[in-house]
């Protein structure tokens, strides 16, 4: 299978063919995780859009599921949100045996003649806990008000003021409605003009949700929007807002010039939520790629994969109030530890751990001495390196890719490219990175810093460290493959 397909990743979830985009429909019911995503399953290339299907009890084994919705005369099923409707306030769901569950998704009709497309709001339900679904007879549930760019409903239950909000992308805002049916919904405020990072394109995917500061009772809210053509890195990127909401309008805590990323790669875009998991705990997954060059990426029968999930905590860091990322404890346990050991490494140093598939979690801690740099390769190659440089003051980590060695050069112009992160001050840097075939996680800092980058190289060996200047200690490795 690896000579076949040898860029399909084991630990990341991929369609078993055909095209995917976006996580949809993030929903937990009855221990069990459901993930839709926006699948065209006739082509390796975007096409009228469908809801794919898995389910996993575990954030890692995943069994594949007929695609939930398909497209019909009312339009292709473009990205949204599904919750569990615990207390059947739609009506849907008199007499079941168990909660509903209700799909948001947008309605979209495409013209062939030039013409804007048409998007709209639209509901679909479930009564067998979100394996087979109907969509709503007189859908949509919210027309279009007007505006070319109108998706990505995300709808979640506010407990203070007792009411269900969708957040909605409208143009390069997002707009906030409320309802207390779920079926007709009021428009409450907007949010986004001049605020955080925008391009010429709309924003897309939001998401909201409260979330407690780390060690804390104080409750603050996070909106993620996804930001197609000017990321940290360049192209699709997830920015995120902390503030507060009312249940009407969401007031920004920073000055509206503030950007925070969530991943500082090129390839995590139109991350989302899972809906009523219990524990209150916030897991989220991303789309690991970048509409620059998604199309054209050398892989075949598929085509994207998601990121690995992510659990993310509130933490007052250094820089002020951030979002951290970590794997959750699913994919940490029951591993192999492979490698175990402490390495220095002075200026011209190398050092290498090699192992059977290519794909694997290393965590370690990081002591760089001032005037030191080391740089990571974490599939083995020169295509993709992360360098990392202690200064007098700071840490800046410069992600360098290159196209592979495969021949395939329809995506290079674009997927190339070079960015750096200035972060604060610090001797040890604590990190874990995430390999699996044709991508590299990297979380630094307990996660504060995120970079998640596909490369595509058939030439593959190890994680190599290199040490230019000065002094690096690695310490505490451990490498889980
Ligand atoms: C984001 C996006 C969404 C849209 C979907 C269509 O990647 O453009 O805004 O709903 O993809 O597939």
């Amino acid at each position: 299978q690896l000579a076949k397909d040898p860029y399909r990743p084991i630990m990341h979830f991929t369609p078993p063919f055909g095209w995917m985009n976006d996580p949809n429909g993030l929903v937990y019911i009855n221990n069990e995780y459901h993930l839709f995503y926006q699948y065209y399953p006739y082509a390796n290339k975007w096409g009228p859009m469908h809801w794919g299907h898995a389910v996993s009890a575990d954030l890692r084994n995943w069994q594949h599921l007929p695609p939930a919705l398909v497209p019909d005369e009312k339009g292709m099923c473009f990205s949204g949100s599904a919750i569990v409707d615990w207390c059947n306030t739609s009506g849907l769901f008199d007499n079941e045996s168990q909660p509903g569950v209700l799909a948001f998704y947008t309605a979209c009709i495409g013209h062939d003649d030039g013409r804007d497309s048409e998007q709209m709001q639209s509901l679909a339900y479930s009564k067998d806990g979100g394996f087979s679904w109907n969509k709503l007879a007189d859908n949509p549930i919210l027309p279009n008000p007007g505006l070319k760019d109108f998706r990505d409903p995300k709808v979640i239950w506010h407990e203070q003021s007792q009411h269900w909000i969708m957040v909605v992308t409208e143009g390069q805002e997002v707009g906030f409605y409320r309802s207390s049916d779920l079926n007709h919904w009021e428009k409450t405020s907007n949010f986004g003009l001049n605020e955080g990072k925008h391009d010429e394109m709309p924003w897309e995917c939001p998401d909201l949700f409260p979330i407690l500061l780390e060690g804390s009772k104080v409750c603050y809210w996070v909106l993620i929007v996804g930001v197609q053509r000017c990321s940290h890195a360049g192209g699709s990127g997830t920015q995120y807002f902390i503030g507060q909401f009312d249940g009407e309008r969401f007031i920004n805590h920073h000055d509206a010039q503030t950007v925070l990323w969530l991943d500082y790669g090129k390839d995590y875009y139109a991350a989302q939520t899972w809906s009523d998991v219990e524990n209150g705990c916030r897991t989220s997954i991303a789309w690991m790629s970048n509409w620059l060059y998604a199309n054209d990426v050398p892989t075949q029968a598929w085509r994207s994969a998601m990121s690995a999930p992510r659990d993310l905590k509130l933490s007052e860091t250094q820089s002020g109030l951030r979002l951290l990322s970590s794997l959750p404890k699913q994919w940490l346990n029951e591993r192999n530890t492979i490698i175990s050991q402490d390495k220095t490494l002075n200026a011209g140093d190398s050092f290498a751990i090699f192992q059977n598939y290519h794909a694997g979690i290393l965590d370690g801690m990081l002591y760089l001495g001032r005037g030191s740099s080391i740089s990571i390769s974490p599939l083995g190659n020169e295509c993709l390196t992360y360098n990392i440089e202690r200064n007098e003051n700071n840490i800046i980590i410069t992600t360098s890719r290159k196209v592979g060695d495969d021949g395939e050069d329809n995506y290079t112009d674009m997927f190339s490219h070079e960015s750096s992160l200035t972060i604060p001050d610090s001797d040890l840097l604590q990190f874990t990175l995430i390999i699996d075939r044709c991508s590299s996680e990297l979380f630094l800092q307990d996660g504060e810093y995120c970079f998640t980058d596909l490369s595509f190289s058939l030439e593959v060996s190890s994680i190599e460290f290199c040490c230019s200047t000065g002094k690096g200690v690695l310490e505490s490795l451990k490498f889980f493959e």
